[in-house]
């Protein structure tokens, strides 16, 4: 009979093997004694031995006449997060993951259950929250966590962690922690079945094992008849849980959308697991490699975050030309993560507009090398991820004599060939150059990143591009600050023949990142204030003052954020203090500003 109960009813744990000081005895001639610190020593074997334990390999071979020497290979253990909407299949598929690989399997929701069955004051304190189907807060979790992970256990022969992060608070904390997983396994069913399988489920509190009563239905009536049922898998407690992931999964799975994988969880369990196990065993093969681009990831992204603390959000000095790299570094770090955010939530047609001096084709202090740079940053993070990304080009314009590409673009593509795409053959296996249109779309690309496509004189770019975007199909196209407004030759041509059609298309591309210098009307000096938009943020107004405590120093402080992109007369007001109704109300207000918004 199921009984509804809160008493613990713990997955089975992970045996605990002991891994530091061991003996063993490799032949009868001669025994080994050494620890896993690994060093040499002197033995008398004449052939090759190779001893694995755990996470250690070791490999002891003839040296010369006096010795042996002893080599140890110990892989670095793995780190894996499993997560996905209540009843996804996280318990179930941990079952086989710790079955195959091992690892020391933490699970909030277990641990929860067994501080709530054991009486304790944290048991106490989350059993109103879980019982309701909410988070229980996140300190009492973030501490759980952090103290587990921090045991033996978990560093020797690695974790996988179900159940945490749920909120952007908790992914933080580990991030902050510098707590990172190898792989981020996201489990993705319909909300439908996600209600069948909390409701139908059943956990046997002698073993841990997870039921269904008819997906897994219990071997024989002896366990059917101590299975229970926990006390937040009613319809309605499902549907609370189910809501709350919803609210919480965008923010989580752009933290490590990097190292994302999302997995069809409505198949048969051995099919989902039979994936996750190729992944696994793909990330223990490519490990070596990913810490390497880890500690480079790390140290461009510690500094980016320095840099933003000094300036509180907008940096300062971006009249001064050339940028240092610390303020090229801001815009790269600040592009991709929005990049990022949005790919993960599904956005394919997107758009980044950057407009500084530096990057800005209209000033002569343009430096076509800083948006190369850019280009370089996001070309490289996503094929870091094993994406395999095309960075494109425009091509020559126009019929003969009149045939020419705009002065921005001019030498772009061979920049783009000569620089340096790192040390481990990006460029030509994960990386390729193109032009922009349809035949350069190749089955294999996941991803096209075009750089600043953009109208001439009497030329229009968007006919390609159309067709290019149509053979991407799904895949993410990404325009890296492209001008589509139509250029009018003298005759006009441009202006008139399916005009709509192309600004229809053009708008098709969502901003995912935006900034923008403003000046007043007319000028470029002083800056008056920075619009800025980085998805999944609303477009943010910053205003530039003299900081107080510093006069010699500017600083941006926020004035207000707009849902959709607010036009010149929007930032008008907000310059001025004023709401728009106000502004309504008084005549004669100014422009502050040129046209550019409106
Ligand atoms: P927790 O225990 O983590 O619950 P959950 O995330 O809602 O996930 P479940 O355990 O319900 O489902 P599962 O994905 O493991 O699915 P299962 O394999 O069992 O957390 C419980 C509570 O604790 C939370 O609500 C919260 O209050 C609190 N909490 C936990 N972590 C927290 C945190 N970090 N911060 C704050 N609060 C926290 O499968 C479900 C059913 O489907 C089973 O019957 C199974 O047999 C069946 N099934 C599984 N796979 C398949 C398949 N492939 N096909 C058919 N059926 C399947």
């Amino acid at each position: 009979m199921a009984l509804t109960t809160t008493q613990c009813h713990h997955r089975a744990p992970p045996s605990h093997l002991p891994l530091s000081t061991f003996s063993t005895n490799p032949s009868s001639k001669s025994s080994l004694s050494f620890s896993s610190s690994c060093s040499y020593n002197k033995l008398s074997l004449s052939k090759n031995y190779t001893y694995g334990y755990g996470n250690a390999q070791f490999k002891i071979s003839p040296k010369n006449k006096q010795g042996l020497k002893v080599m140890c290979v110990q892989s670095v253990p793995l780190k894996v997060m499993i997560s996905g909407a209540p009843a996804s299949g996280k318990g179930t598929q941990c079952e086989l993951i710790v079955k195959k690989f091992g690892l020391v399997h933490i699970s909030t929701g277990d641990l929860l259950r067994f501080e709530v069955s054991a009486g304790t004051e944290i048991g106490l304190k989350a059993k109103e929250y879980m019982n309701a189907g909410r988070l229980v807060p996140d300190e009492i979790v973030t501490a759980m966590v952090t103290g587990r992970l921090s045991q033996k256990d978990a560093k020797e022969k690695g974790w996988l962690l179900d159940g945490y992060p749920r909120s952007l608070a908790q992914a933080q904390s580990l991030e902050n922690m510098q707590i990172r997983p190898d792989i981020y396994i996201a489990l993705d069913v319909p909300d439908d079945i996600l209600i069948d399988r909390c409701v139908g489920r059943r956990l046997d509190p002698l073993t841990g094992k997870i039921y269904h009563i008819t997906n897994f239905p219990p071997e024989n009536e002896e366990v059917k008849s101590r299975l229970i049922t926990r006390p937040d898998d009613t319809e309605e407690k499902a549907r609370a849980r189910l809501q709350i992931y919803k609210q919480n999964v965008d923010a989580i799975l752009s933290t490590y959308f990097s190292i994302l994988k999302k997995l069809d969880g409505n198949r048969s369990k051995e099919i989902v697991f039979k994936e996750i196990e190729s992944l696994l065993t793909q990330v223990q093969k490519e490990k070596p490699k990913q810490e390497k681009l880890a500690v480079q990831g790390d140290r461009y992204s510690e500094k980016a975050s320095l840099s933003k603390n000094n300036w509180r959000g907008i940096p300062t000095r971006l009249n001064n030309i050339p940028h240092s790299r610390e303020i090229r570094e801001y815009f790269y770090d600040d592009v991709l993560q929005a990049t990022q955010r949005s790919i993960t939530a599904g956005k394919t047609r997107l758009k980044v507009e950057i407009n500084i001096p530096e990057l800005n084709p209209e000033m002569d202090v343009y430096r076509i090398g800083t948006l190369m740079e850019l280009v370089r940053v996001l070309a490289l993070s996503f094929a870091d991820d094993g994406k395999r990304v095309k960075v494109c080009v425009q091509g020559s314009m126009g019929e003969g004599a009149l045939a020419g590409m705009p002065l921005q673009l001019a030498g772009t593509r061979k920049i783009l060939e000569f620089m340096d795409w790192g040390d481990y053959g990006a460029m030509g296996t994960f990386i390729s150059i193109g032009a922009i249109g349809a035949k350069e779309v190749a089955e294999e690309d996941d991803l096209f990143i075009l750089v600043a496509p953009q109208n001439a004189v009497g030329n229009c770019i968007i006919g390609d591009l159309q067709a290019m975007t149509d053979a991407a199909g799904k895949r993410p196209v990404i325009l890296v600050n492209p001008k589509l407004k139509d250029l009018p030759a003298s005759s006009g041509i441009m202006q008139t023949m399916g005009r709509d059609k192309r600004l229809e298309y053009a708008a098709l591309f969502e901003n995912c990142y935006l900034f923008r210098l403003l000046y007043e009307a007319g000028t470029q000096y002083p800056i008056v204030g920075v619009l800025r938009m980085s998805y999944p943020s609303p477009y943010e107004l910053f205003k530039r003052v003299n900081d107080p405590d510093s006069p010699q120093k500017e600083k941006y402080i926020m004035l207000s954020s707009f849902p959709q992109r607010p036009d010149g007369d929007d930032i008008n007001y907000a310059l001025q203090g004023k709401t728009r109704e106000q502004a309504e109300k008084e005549a004669g207000v100014w422009g502050y500003f040129s046209s550019m918004f409106r």
